[in-house]
């Protein structure tokens, strides 16, 4: 809905949470297509000589430690969403947590790596064995696409 359409309405319950919901739609729409835009079945390994390579290993000291900590992200409790992303005021990479689809979202970053990790992700394919999705999703990470989202500060 187009906010010049609901001007006068703001003082309403259904105008409030219109609002309220807004970011939970928005982000929701926005990370499947991130999502479904970082995978790919003829995936390949990232390029060790990538920029995204190289800072993964500036932040995280060793490539493996980040597979690891994305993966173990993936594994709490609760559905939501596994992001790699990089801040730009600091041009650092974090694994970040967000909880639905409008929880944890770190202001001034770019999803370089999205994994979307709601019931309807995995249950289907994997039952209960989430990490087996977990694994299963990096088999298909198209890296191409989440080397190109990587921006110089
Ligand atoms: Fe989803």
């Amino acid at each position: 809905m187009r906010e010049w359409l609901t001007v006068g309405k703001s003082g309403t319950i259904e105008w409030a949470e219109m609002k309220r919901r807004f970011a939970w739609e928005f982000n929701g729409m926005r990370l499947h297509e991130y999502y479904f835009e970082n995978l790919t079945p003829t995936a390949t390994a990232l390029d060790h000589q990538s920029q995204l390579y190289k800072k993964i290993e500036e932040d995280f000291g060793q490539y493996d430690l980040w597979e690891q900590g994305f993966k173990g992200t993936g594994g709490m409790r609760g559905i939501g969403w596994v992001i790699l992303v990089f801040d730009v005021q600091t041009g650092r990479l974090f694994n970040a947590w967000l909880g639905e689809h409008d929880t944890g979202l770190l202001v001034d970053t770019l999803p370089l790596l999205v994994m979307d990790v709601f019931e309807h992700a995995f249950l289907p394919d994997y039952g209960l064995k989430r990490s087996e999705y977990v694994e299963a999703f990096f088999n298909v990470i198209d890296w191409k696409r989440v080397e190109n989202r990587l921006r110089p500060v």
